[in-house]
């Protein structure tokens, strides 16, 4: 007891902290409990349904869970990207991302088979120009996890020279072909609202990430490493690139059909965009480690026997 109390005021004496005044103000602390250091009361105030359709709060609360899950990814990726870590313990954290991103695929279900189709086709109605695609967390993602370049499309890259400003690169991005219409040269509502509010962060965000995005990463690290140590971070990365990439965009893609599609017409989505086509992996094509997969890997990426790409 005597030697951690020394241990305190040595460490409060070193921050410039006056000990007896410290250890006054403990006297008075209340006892820590669960509802104030989790802030559960403040979490469950966030849930405001628009209508009055029961099955609106799950829609919300299950948005709200995946935002929280995107927010454990980019922790992970804060540390993986920004600090220089042990091989095996940056290959752990790989797969705790693995893990975070099944748990959005297994998930799922709550809203494939969670929902009344009949309310969630009634309450969307109001919630347009508003969709999952202006999840911002989703974008500063794929920013840390690879190059702004390889997030334009292969048929748009002829346009890209040493001197493209990153504010064109974004014009480019596989996203835009959500909202914007390149006959007309116009963006949607969802897409002009979702750009001006987080456009500048975006763009922040990819110049810090230019030289340490993961993509960068691993291939600094990947000749440092003796040949098991090279083997364990790409099956790592693969595993994430799959799960994140084909995996969950497909389970994403198949709710949509299932409220969207199912019963006989194709509704319009909330965000407007060509949405089957769109939310397709194998349309998508985003990868964030392409050097990883060979060509017959890149070329069916997305595709299966079951589940062939949409032209
Ligand atoms: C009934 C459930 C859902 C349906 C029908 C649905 C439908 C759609 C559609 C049609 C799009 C394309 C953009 C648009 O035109 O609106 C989209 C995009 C998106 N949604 Fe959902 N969604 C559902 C649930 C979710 C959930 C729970 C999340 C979690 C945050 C989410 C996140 C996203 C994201 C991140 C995008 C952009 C994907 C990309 O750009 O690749 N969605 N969604």
């Amino acid at each position: 007891m005597e030697n951690i109390l020394q241990e305190i005021k040595d460490k409060l004496i070193a921050n410039g902290q006056d000990p007896e005044n410290y250890l006054r103000g403990l006297k008075h602390n209340r006892a820590i409990n669960y509802w104030e250091y989790v802030q559960v009361d403040t979490l469950l105030t966030l849930q405001n349904p628009r209508t009055d359709f029961k099955d609106e709060t799950i829609f919300i609360v299950y948005h709200q869970i995946t935002e929280l899950v995107l927010k454990l990814i980019r922790h992970e990726l804060d540390q993986l990207c920004l600090s220089d870590m042990e091989p095996n313990l940056f290959v752990e954290k790989l797969y705790r991302m693995v893990r975070y991103t099944d748990l959005l695929c297994s998930s799922f279900s709550i809203m494939n088979q969670g929902m009344s189709y009949e309310d969630y086709n009634q309450f969307r109605l109001s919630l347009s120009p508003a969709s999952g695609f202006q999840s911002a967390q989703f974008r500063f993602i794929e920013l840390m996890c690879t190059d702004v370049d390889l997030l334009i499309p292969a048929y748009l890259r002829n346009r890209l020279t040493p001197e493209t400003a990153i504010e064109e690169k974004f014009s480019l991005l596989y996203w835009q072909e959500a909202g914007f219409n390149r006959e007309t040269n116009k963006k949607n509502k969802t897409l002009s609202d979702f750009e001006q509010k987080y456009l500048p962060l975006f763009v922040q965000t990819a110049n810090t990430m230019k030289t340490h995005n993961l993509n960068n990463k691993y291939k600094t690290m990947l000749p440092q490493l003796d040949e098991k140590g090279q083997t364990a971070l790409i099956e790592a990365l693969r595993a994430f690139d799959k799960k994140y990439n084909i995996d969950w965009p497909m389970v994403h893609l198949e709710t949509a059909r299932t409220y969207l599609k199912s019963k006989g017409e194709t509704k319009t989505a909330t965000g407007g965009s060509h949405w089957e086509k769109y939310l397709h992996p194998a349309f998508q094509r985003r990868i964030y480690f392409p050097e990883l997969w060979s060509e017959t890997e890149l070329a069916n990426w997305g595709t299966s026997e079951t589940e062939k790409a949409p032209v």
